[in-house]
């Protein structure tokens, strides 16, 4: 489907239920075909992202078999057979490609055109150091890679990035070095890689910004994929705008509850259960609420949708420190503005963030995604909850990689018509 067709303005009201988380999903299959014997996932996330993972998985001789919403993966890989395509997927580029090093042989790891824009220098650049020789186009700066790997040997390496993928790809080209490897952040970043090692048996030191990984075998085992937040992000901020939504399920643990931070410091209505991680959203009278660097990290992938609640806010909001965002699936603070812009938002650019001034409604848009599924789910809350009449959001396909059946949840909890496909 190109585009979608979203009709505002609608209440917002019922129970989610998220796909699994994509950061999580990505690293159960990684971690279980790293491991010796039979390991079980269940709540994969069943985007496109963490498919493109699976397959290049079994491309290196992973046994990955679905049964049902049960995933069973029988460790073991090698050199690939083939090209790995990661799709649109920087989480499954980079985490492959620290892989990758630690395996002897050679990796060719691609993607679709977004991807192959994206800096890969961040994780070239401390594998080489390892010992691994990676090259790439323009350089070695973006994909196709190639990384011949083997060999390794740990480093302590203190990135220029806050970067849990980049953390991550050195953790992973770790497991087979000699001697331990460290990653030294400037800010922390979340923490699913440790603690997934730690699952599967790795012995790992994390001390605020700076994680230790000693080289040693993984120990099959289980795993259970919690509900996505950065999902359900875009869900709570439907229910503030207009409604009420329960989402329950999520994963609320280190670097990736900051929105509810956020949304909190804006004065939202939230309840959160951390033993169950269900958050509950009702309608709310929000106000601006500025983010600096330090918060970026852990609201990395929710600020398309904490800028449609700035958007929605009284007075002004300013983000700062958040040039990460221009090399995310697409230039997210380009495509953040120009969405914004589209509803007849007040929103500026700033080379590390953007300024929104808030305003009590919207005026119906076209939106284009950019490539880019964050921009459009962004796009669909604020066209359901603040625009009157109807948006198209041409790019709609996007939405696939990580949320394939967010247009029916939102016809869940909107009601019939809230959305449909729509021509051109
Ligand atoms: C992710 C880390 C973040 C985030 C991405 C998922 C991960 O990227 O934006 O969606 O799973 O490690 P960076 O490491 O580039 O910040």
């Amino acid at each position: 489907m190109g585009r979608l067709r979203v009709s505002g303005i609608r209440e917002v009201k019922g129970v989610v239920r998220v796909p699994g988380d994509k950061s999580v999903s990505h690293r159960a299959l990684i971690l279980s075909s790293l491991a010796e014997g039979v390991s079980t996932i269940s709540g994969l996330s069943g985007g496109e992202d963490v498919a493109a993972t699976r397959r290049a998985l079994v491309r290196m001789g992973a046994d990955i078999t679905v049964d049902g919403a049960l995933v069973r993966v029988e460790g073991g890989v090698r050199e690939p057979d083939d090209v790995l395509d990661c799709g649109n997927a920087g989480t499954g580029i980079r985490l492959l490609a620290g892989m990758c090093a630690g395996i002897d042989g050679v990796s060719v790891l691609t993607g679709d055109r977004y991807l192959r824009r994206r800096p890969m220098d961040r994780i070239a650049v401390p594998l080489r150091r390892m010992g691994a020789h990676v090259d790439g186009r323009e350089n070695g700066r973006v994909a196709p890679l190639v990384v011949r790997g083997g060999g390794l040997r740990g480093i302590t390496y203190a990135s220029p990035v806050a970067s849990a993928q980049v953390k991550s790809s050195l953790l992973l080209a770790g497991l087979s070095a000699q001697g331990s490897t460290t990653v030294i952040e400037p800010h922390p970043t979340r923490r699913h890689t440790e603690e997934m090692l730690t699952a599967f048996g790795v012995r790992v030191e994390v001390r605020e910004e700076r994680v230790t990984v000693h080289p040693g075998p993984l120990t099959a085992t289980d795993v259970a994929v919690p509900g996505d937040p950065s999902q359900a992000a875009f869900w709570v901020v439907a229910g503030l705008l207009g409604g009420e939504v329960e989402v329950p399920g999520l994963y609320l643990g280190h670097g990736r509850a900051g929105f509810l931070d956020v949304l909190s410091r804006m004065g939202a209505d939230l309840d959160v259960d951390p033993a169950t991680g269900t958050v509950r959203a009702r309608a709310s009278r929000l106000r601006g609420a500025d983010l600096e660097a330090s918060h970026v990290p852990g609201v990395v992938d929710e600020i398309p949708i904490l800028a449609v609640a700035a958007a929605a806010a009284e007075g002004s909001t300013i983000i700062s420190g958040a040039a990460e965002l221009r090399v995310k699936e697409s230039d997210r603070i380009a495509s953040t503005v120009a969405m914004l812009r589209a509803f007849g938002v007040a929103a500026e650019e700033r080379p590390d963030g953007m300024v929104i001034h808030g305003r009590p409604a919207f005026t119906p848009a076209e939106v284009d995604s950019r490539g880019d599924h964050r921009i459009a789910m962004a796009a669909a809350v604020a066209a359901i909850a603040r625009a009157e009449g109807d948006t198209a959001i041409a790019g709609w396909e996007a939405v696939a990689t990580s949320y394939p059946g967010f247009a029916e949840d939102l016809v869940g909890v909107a009601g019939a018509g809230a959305c449909a496909p729509a021509d051109g």
